[in-house]
């Protein structure tokens, strides 16, 4: 079957990146302008390097996104940003639920689900992280617990614009292990599968990105995975080279 769903490859630079990084963005988009007729690219700087980042990619094929956010749009809350503020320096998605956040910063699936009703409130789309840790899977609760956070951390009303899934499993996050095709195309049909019990014909639309340990040299294998609409990348996303050769997988 053919996919109506357009790929995604997203970069998520975490808490890397200076103003000089601005080159790295600008060898991107370069590279970019060959890809874009077949794949979305998102770009997601730490906060600093927002509006600068969407300044330079106005009008190129890249979008800029950013890692996370408030659930309130404004107020007295020290040292946080909201959706909105992130919508006003030019981003048009945010990461919600990455598992960094979910184990650094105890967010729960309710914290999430409010975060991305946030997100959607200021025209954000959320990207929305699930996955196992390796103790987990170990003991055969991968789909289990991928469950329970797709459950708890989605909100109703998603639609394709709105809600992107990121299956990103935490023992393949940063440590160069990855899971099986076969591993991968299980839990990704099972997402499939309760994105279209939830939110029905919308829900086959949903892209579902898988995430951990993408490099250019495994990303056509895992992007081949049926399910598989796009990466969610961290490491190779800060090298120009690697996160369009990851995106070159869908040339
Ligand atoms: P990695 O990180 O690509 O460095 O494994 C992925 C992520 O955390 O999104």
């Amino acid at each position: 079957m053919v996919s109506a769903r357009r790929p995604l490859v997203a970069g998520n630079w975490k808490m890397n990146g200076w103003q000089r990084s601005t080159a790295e963005l600008a060898k991107i988009l370069t590279g970019a302008r060959a890809l874009a007729a077949k794949v979305d690219l998102l770009v997601c700087p730490p906060a600093t390097l927002l509006s600068g980042f969407a300044a330079l990619a106005s009008g190129s094929p890249v979008a800029i996104g950013a890692q996370d956010c408030h659930v309130e749009p404004a107020g007295a809350f020290t040292g946080d940003i909201s959706a909105e503020m992130l919508k006003d320096a030019g981003a048009e998605a945010v990461i919600v639920g990455h598992s960094e956040r979910r184990s650094h910063h105890g967010e729960t699936n309710g914290d999430l689900r409010a975060k991305a009703l946030a997100a959607w409130r200021a025209g954000l789309t959320a990207i929305v992280c699930v996955g196992e840790t390796g103790a987990e899977r170990e003991a055969a609760q991968t789909i289990a617990v991928v469950q329970r956070q797709l459950d708890g951390s989605l909100p109703d009303g998603a639609t394709a614009q709105r809600l992107v899934v990121a299956y990103e499993p935490v023992w393949a996050i940063g440590s160069g292990l990855t899971p099986t095709p076969t591993d991968v195309a299980e839990v990704h049909g099972f997402v499939r599968e309760r994105l279209g019990a939830r939110y029905g014909a919308a829900g086959q639309g949903i892209r579902i990105l898988y995430g951990g340990s993408v490099k250019p040299s495994n990303a056509g294998e895992l992007m081949a995975v049926a399910n598989v609409d796009g990466a969610l990348v961290g490491g190779a996303s800060l090298k120009a080279e690697e996160f369009l050769g990851i995106a070159a997988a869908y040339r």
